[in-house]
C-alpha cells in the first residue's frame, strides 16, 4: 500500500480525520507537527517565534526526506503548510480535506479548546491574514491533490468512509 497524506488548511481536521481513520482502517499513522516538535524538543510556537517560518520549513523539507525514504504503510497528517514540499507526490496519494474559510474559522471558534488552538498556530493570529493565506493556497491545494474530500458539515465518520471508498489501501 501507498503512503495515504492529509493535506489542508489549519483546523480543517486532519488530525480528528487521521485519529478516526485508525479507528476504522488498520492503518497507522502520524504527524509531522508532531515529528517535527519531538526532532526540536519545543512546539511549533516557539520554533516559529524563535526561528522563523524558515527556519519551520526547512525541518518540513528534512522530514518530507525522511519520510518518501523511510515511511511505507502509514496514513499521514500534514501541517497546513507542508503541501510545499518538493517530493510530496513521491511520499504517498495525497488526499485534501476541503472546507470554505468560514467553515474551518467557526469550527475554530466553537471549539471548547478554541483559545488554545487559536494560540499555537502562528499564522492564526489574526483572521484577515489567515484568510488571505487560505486564499492564496486554496488552489494550489487542489492541483496537487489526487483526492479531494469535502468536508463541510460532515461527521468524522462520514469522512473517512468517503477516503476509504476513493484511495484503495
Ligand atoms: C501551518 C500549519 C500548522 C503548523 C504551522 C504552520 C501552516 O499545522 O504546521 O503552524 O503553514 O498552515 P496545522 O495545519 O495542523 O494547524
Amino acid at each position: 500500500m501507498k503512503n495515504i497524506i492529509l493535506i489542508g488548511f489549519m483546523g480543517v481536521g486532519k488530525g480528528s480525520v487521521a485519529r478516526e481513520m485508525v479507528k476504522q482502517a488498520d492503518i497507522v499513522a502520524i504527524d509531522t507537527d508532531d515529528i517535527i516538535e519531538s526532532m526540536e524538543n519545543r512546539t511549533i510556537k516557539k520554533i516559529f517565534a524563535t526561528d522563523g517560518e524558515k527556519y519551520f520549513r526547512d525541518i518540513e523539507a528534512k522530514v518530507a526526506k525522511w519520510l518518501e525514504k523511510s515511511v511505507k504503510n502509514t496514513l499521514i497528517s500534514t501541517g497546513g503548510g507542508f503541501y510545499k514540499v518538493k517530493n510530496l507526490k513521491k511520499i504517498g496519494t495525497v488526499v485534501f480535506l476541503d472546507s470554505p474559510f468560514d467553515n474551518i474559522y467557526e469550527r475554530i471558534i466553537n471549539h471548547p479548546k478554541a483559545q488554545s488552538k487559536l494560540k499555537k498556530r502562528p499564522l492564526f493570529q489574526d483572521v484577515d491574514k489567515a484568510r488571505e493565506l487560505f486564499n492564496q493556497r486554496h488552489p494550489l491545494y487542489k492541483e496537487i491533490a489526487d483526492v479531494t474530500i469535502s468536508v463541510t458539515d460532515k461527521d468524522v465518520e462520514t469522512i473517512v468512509k468517503e477516503i476509504l471508498k476513493k484511495v484503495k489501501l
